[in-house]
């Protein structure tokens, strides 16, 4: 028998096939889930996406990949946003202080100075109303939140001491999206500038901006301590992300492979915000040790001042994240958001 061409090339793969099943172990080829973010290995979120990524081929035997691009290795702050709404990556890590180009600027409301006491009060805070509430605001956009990581609390750093409000007058500070961190800069007199994460180091060295906020792990990954003169421990804000997904493609998976991920993202998370604190503390301690940089904490009085200098942001914020989350936020941390 003379078979065409296209008859040979079905009989081959399905020859293929036939083999292919007939033997153990065979797995058709994995779901690739391309996982963007944009610090490095060594910190409570990269050290939480490559526990996730663990976890997740674990508990799908293999159905799935994760590829994590840590670094902005991939795509930088605003380019990974729309990669994620293209289709391009599927899963991000984002600071929340980044979702204004998704048009949810709600999420800014955890940007106000001062607002959580501590991490677990943060934990606790968005697994709860808060934190489901938001992630209802991503939903029109095509975006499902699955879960609120913890990066601790933001120092802040110049080439000069940073002690009063007075210090910050003139400073141009990098901020990394969220126009709360914008308002309590003003606030101090600076002059806050929006720069990808992936582009601070250079600004920092060459002048660009003289100064930034961040956590210690970020610092010291990044070697922003090696280019600023002076760093204060002030925890004067949060940083926190949001692992978010394409939601059309969530939704195209299976819902027992879809199961198995909501279980490693929900391990993976508890993980990280164990980390997180740690992770910082013994940042900051390396800061400490490297001897390139001065570290200043706030007095009573200091603090004291930065807050009264900062409390119009929260008179501000209303106009731009609305009553109902500083309401929210108010009845869920017992506090004041009125300013
Ligand atoms: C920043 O841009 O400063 C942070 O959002 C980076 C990060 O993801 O921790």
């Amino acid at each position: 028998m003379k078979l065409s061409r296209r008859e040979f090339a079905v009989g081959l793969s399905a020859a293929a096939l036939a083999t292919a099943y007939g033997r153990p172990g065979w797995a058709q080829a994995p779901i690739v889930i391309k996982y963007s973010h944009v610090v490095a290995n060594d910190t409570p979120k990269g050290k939480g996406s490559l526990k996730f990524k663990e976890l997740a081929e674990k508990y799908t035997g293999g159905k799935v990949k994760i590829e994590v691009y840590p670094n902005s290795s991939l795509y930088k702050d605003k380019e990974e946003i729309e990669a994620l709404q293209l289709g391009s990556v599927q899963m991000l890590g984002p600071s929340t202080a980044k979702f204004a180009p998704l048009g949810a600027k709600e999420f800014e409301a955890l940007d106000l100075p001062w607002l959580f006491k501590d991490d677990a009060t943060y934990d606790k805070a968005m697994k709860g109303e808060i934190g489901k509430w938001l992630f209802k605001k991503l939903e029109p956009k095509g975006i499902s939140g699955l879960a609120y990581w913890d990066n601790g609390f933001h120092m802040v750093s110049s080439n000069r001491p940073l002690l009063n409000p007075a210090d910050f007058q003139g400073l141009k500070i990098r901020i990394s999206g969220s126009k709360i961190a914008d308002r309590y800069f003003r606030d101090v007199g600076s002059i806050p500038q929006i720069l990808a994460f992936s582009e601070v180091y250079q600004a920092l060295q060459t002048g660009v901006v003289d100064g930034c906020e961040n956590t210690a792990s970020n610092y010291v990954t990044q070697k922003f301590h090696e280019v600023q003169k002076h760093i204060t421990v002030s925890y004067h804000a949060h940083l926190q992300y949001a692992v978010i997904v394409n939601s059309k493609f969530w939704g195209s998976l299976p819902g027992d492979v879809r199961a198995q991920l909501d279980k490693a993202m929900a391990e993976a998370t508890d993980y990280t915000n164990s980390i997180a604190q740690k992770e910082n503390d013994d940042a900051l301690e390396e800061i400490k040790k490297s001897g390139k940089t001065e570290l200043h904490y706030l007095n009573d009085a200091q603090k004291k001042a930065w807050q009264t200098a900062m409390a119009p942001t929260y008179k501000w914020a209303k106009g731009r994240v609305g009553q109902e989350i500083l309401d929210l936020l108010a009845k869920e941390l017992d506090i004041k958001t009125t300013g």
